[in-house]
């Protein structure tokens, strides 16, 4: 009975998933007619307009344009040259705009409306790099949704995001805005938040079109500084680089953004090799991609084209199918399809994707559907939004140590003091992106400390961290030498039980265009935990920061360490609710926290050389440092529980397996503490050797936990030949026979370990 009703259920489920295809495609056939008419319709110039972006007359996310001022913006708008628009949000502006497009214009085609939407709207959801730090995908699934539902009722139908670039290199100021170091974990969270973007129909008014950014490579580049050279071998690209982008393509994302850089020699906007062959062709992706902000004209700066016009014939040709503030095609297409340079079914293709986006999200059906007053007054910072970013705030944090028992903090009779410009600033915890926010509306440590009544709290700055504005500009100057509120903090601290120190970057010490050269803590903030440190050993540090910081001093000496990012809007609570023990932190490090910037890039899945390890004592040939370990100061996958976990019984189905079989993993892992705890368990495999060398071990799965104390549970993995592929020397995805390790554990310093054979 019981298998005849799994039977009856699978026919339905399968039955149900088929008609949705159906549905599906009959939508697709029509909307790909409706553009072909349309098309048809167009004069080339209408076409090239669709193919420009331009920034609206608010926020500016890059260098001005010399070319571009509001009049001839309004200019082309009428005369429908520009087919979409970025940085102008709320829905009266964008009513404005769309109006002019839509009733001004001779065809009347609709604007694509874009924002960078990157961790949150006005409810600012915590940094992309934080909220890898959960592992919970639907958490982050749901980070995406909010976000989207925010914007779409302000207007926007299309979010720059997410950013899926992985980086080895925390120099990098963007590392805040990607998923870290790994191409694994990246893949299914760049999946995740595509479908928390798109959802399942992206006519509906809460959803918005995703963007997979930047293709490609963007954070490899050299040295960490923003924008630079990058060079990298086509086993690193594919292996490493591409995975998450591809990713992104399976969950259906409608777009993608090229990156500024060049790759090998050649400028990613300009590249055909990614945008046609890889992305277009061998993926079969059916989106638009939009060049970066003016990366079409800085094809000049990187030499590789002559002038504007030759950077627009490359990028065209590559296959930049919407040039994002260049006024590139806007110049120079027209010119350049008369003289033969550029082939005019380029330009039908890269229109037809475009508008066939534009169909996808109901714009030609109602270009005003973004444009909802009511919703927008109802939908942006809801109870409902303001609830769902403070679960993904506290499933962001990871404990990095806790000595003494010093957290959880009890509830009553301790007298805590608060150390840190970082403690009150509300502005910092919203991060860098966070344009359509409100300035200072995060939830500061010390008002969601001070919700805990029963304890007394007293705050002293100790330090300023940053003196003048704090934005995209550059006027920001560290503070280096005003040291003057040291002595008041260290007499703080000498009269109270514990102190917790918020100490970090401010908001806009990472983000685009802000790469460091050290990992410290910035300015003077080192001088003050030290001196604090000299008459008050209780302190619990709770880092601010949008990057992996060298806290060697730290670790070795500061009894408890709290990673909190930059957490969005609710911070403090999310913050206070873990120092308190309401909220038992989970969250694993993304990305490795070195113990000098000589280190960099360190990743975990490093390969092995051919001199791993000390030959002899004392002897020097091997690959290592003089003047430091190769260990990282905490490792990928890293992070405590106020509770503990105990490993044990790993069995595998079998030690040898060929393709259409299957392994099953198990082990059994216990919460030995005394409270209730969550662990992501991390299953981790290498293949020990290959047509190419391959990394010593790699993320191949994870699961997160749920225990109770004393309670114990199986956990089990499948391994499949799928998993075992990579880009091989044959140049294509296979996995080969041979020899595995596997692994298993809370990090990627993993506990268990097995082996098995992938036969022929
Ligand atoms: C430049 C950034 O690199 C990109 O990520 C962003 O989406 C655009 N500016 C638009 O603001």
């Amino acid at each position: 009975m019981k298998q005849v009703l799994i039977l009856i259920y699978v026919i339905c489920f399968w039955g149900k998933l088929h008609a949705q295809e159906t549905v599906d495609n009959v939508k697709q056939t029509e909307i790909s007619q409706k553009v072909e008419v349309l098309l048809a319709k167009m004069t080339l110039k209408e076409k090239i307009g669709q193919m420009n972006q331009y920034n609206g007359f608010w926020n500016v996310t890059g260098p001005a344009p010399t070319n571009g001022g509001a009049a001839i913006k309004y200019e082309h708008l009428k005369s429908g040259q520009v087919g979409s628009m970025l940085n102008v949000r709320g829905v009266a502006e964008v009513r404005k705009v769309q109006k002019i497009a839509v009733e001004e214009t001779r065809l009347g085609i609709p604007l694509i409306i874009g924002f960078d939407v990157i961790h949150g709207y006005k409810t600012i959801s915590p940094i992309p790099l934080a909220e890898a730090a959960s592992w919970d995908l639907a958490a982050i699934k749901k980070s995406a949704e909010v976000a989207a539902s925010e914007a779409a009722a302000s207007g926007i139908n299309w979010t720059f995001a997410p950013m899926v670039d992985i980086s080895r290199d925390a120099r990098w100021g963007r590392v805040m805005e990607g998923a870290g170091e790994d191409p694994y974990l990246g893949s299914k969270i760049g999946y995740a938040r595509v479908k928390g973007f798109q959802g399942d129909d992206l006519s509906k008014k809460n959803t918005i079109a995703a963007c997979a950014k930047h293709f490609a490579a963007y954070g490899f580049a050299e040295s960490g500084r923003d924008y630079n050279t990058v060079d990298v071998g086509m086993a690193t690209l594919q292996n490493t680089i591409f995975p998450p982008f591809k990713a992104t393509v399976d969950a259906g994302v409608k777009t993608f953004m090229n990156s500024f850089n060049e790759l090998n020699g050649i400028p990613a906007t300009g590249n055909a090799f990614l945008q046609r062959e890889i992305l277009k062709k061998e993926w079969g992706y059916k989106g638009f991609v939009v060049s970066d902000w003016g990366s079409i004209n800085e094809m000049v700066a990187h030499g590789y084209a002559k002038d504007k016009e030759q950077a627009s014939e490359l990028a065209a040709n590559a296959g930049s199918d919407m040039d994002m503030e260049s006024y590139g095609y806007v110049n120079h297409l027209e010119k350049l399809i008369h003289k033969g340079k550029v082939d005019i079914r380029l330009i039908d293709d890269a229109v037809k994707r475009i508008l066939t986006v534009k169909y996808e999200l109901g714009l030609f059906d109602d270009p005003y559907l973004y444009c909802d007053e009511k919703l927008e007054k109802s939908v942006i910072g809801s109870p409902e939004n303001q609830a769902a970013v403070l679960d993904m705030a506290k499933k962001s944090i990871v404990l990095l140590k806790n000595e003494k028992a010093l957290l959880p903090l009890n509830k009553k009779g301790q007298k805590i003091a608060v150390i840190g410009a970082l403690a009150q600033d509300k502005n910092s915890p919203l991060g860098s992106w966070r344009l359509a926010a409100d300035d200072n509306t995060a939830i500061s440590v010390l008002e969601g400390l001070k919700n805990y009544k029963e304890n007394t709290i007293t705050y002293a700055k100790g330090v300023v961290l940053t003196e003048g504005k704090t934005d995209f500009t550059l006027e920001t100057k560290i503070n280096e030498d005003d040291a003057s509120g040291i002595a008041e903090a260290v007499a703080l601290a000498a009269k109270n039980d514990v102190v917790i120190m918020v100490l970090g970057e401010n908001g806009f010490q990472s983000g685009e265009g802000r790469s460091r050269t050290t990992l410290d803590l910035p300015g003077l903030q080192q001088k003050l935990l030290e001196a604090v440190y000299e008459v008050n050993k209780n302190i619990v540090l709770v880092l601010m920061n949008g990057r992996p910081l060298t806290i060697n001093w730290a670790d070795e000496n500061v009894p408890a360490i709290v990673e909190t990012w930059h957490l969005g809007t609710q911070s403090g609570n999310a913050i206070a609710s873990v120092l308190y023990g309401d909220y038992n932190p989970s969250g694993k490090l993304p990305m490795t926290f070195p113990k000098s910037v000589g280190q960099i890039p360190i990743y975990y899945n490093y390969k092995s050389t051919g001199r791993p390890t000390i030959p002899a004592p004392n002897m020097v040939f091997w690959s290592h440092y003089i003047d430091e370990s190769n260990e990282p100061l905490y490792e990928f996958g890293y992070g405590l529980s106020y509770t503990s976990f105990r490993y044990s019984n790993l069995k595998l189905s079998k030690s040898t397996f060929k393709n259409g079989e299957k392994i099953i993993l198990s082990c059994t892992l216990t919460n030995t503490g005394k409270i209730e705890g969550k662990e992501v368990v991390q299953l981790y495999i290498q293949d020990k050797f290959a047509s190419i060398t391959r990394p010593v071990k790699e993320l191949k799965g994870f699961k997160i936990i749920s225990l109770k104390p004393g309670e114990s549970k199986e956990v089990g993995f499948i391994i499949e030949e799928e998993m075992l592929q990579f880009y091989s020397a044959k140049g294509i995805w296979e996995a080969e026979e041979g020899d595995f390790n596997v692994f298993v554990g809370g990090s990627s310093n993993t506990i268990l370990e097995s082996e098995f054979e992938l036969v022929d």
